[in-house]
């Protein structure tokens, strides 16, 4: 009977943690893989704006977003505009790799 009860603790456990991660919006995306594309199609210009790793641009003082929705949308709008031609699920991962790195937005 004990492992049945540890086996239905355990469930309930995970049934709880499930609104946490649905809660941001890109999921459960994986932020290493973010970081790869936006290594690739995004540091250069940041670099040749702010220079050092261009990081500065999401920490500057008057950056432009305050909710992990921004960056979100803000990754998909860079996305377009630049042509890298990800999916949106590697929107999300970028997105998951920017907010782990730099914003810490909460929600
Ligand atoms: C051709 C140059 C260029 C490229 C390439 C570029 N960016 Fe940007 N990015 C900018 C500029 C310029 C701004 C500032 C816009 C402003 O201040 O209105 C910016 C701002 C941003 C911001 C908001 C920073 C803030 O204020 O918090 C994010 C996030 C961002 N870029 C992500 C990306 C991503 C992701 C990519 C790759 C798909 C990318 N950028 C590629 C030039 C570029």
């Amino acid at each position: 009977m004990k492992t049945v009860s540890a086996l239905i603790a355990t469930a309930i456990i995970s049934l709880n943690s499930l609104p946490t991660l649905a809660a941001e919006p890109w999921g459960n995306a994986d932020p290493k893989a973010g970081k790869q594309n936006h290594d690739k199609a995004c540091v250069a210009c940041h670099v040749r704006l702010y220079g050092g790793d261009g990081s500065k641009m999401y920490t500057r003082d008057g950056r432009l977003l305050s909710t992990q929705l921004d960056v979100l949308q803000r990754v998909a709008t860079c996305n377009s505009q630049v042509k890298a031609g990800w999916f949106p699920d590697e929107e999300a991962e970028v997105a998951a790799y920017l907010n782990q790195q730099y914003y810490h937005f909460k929600d």
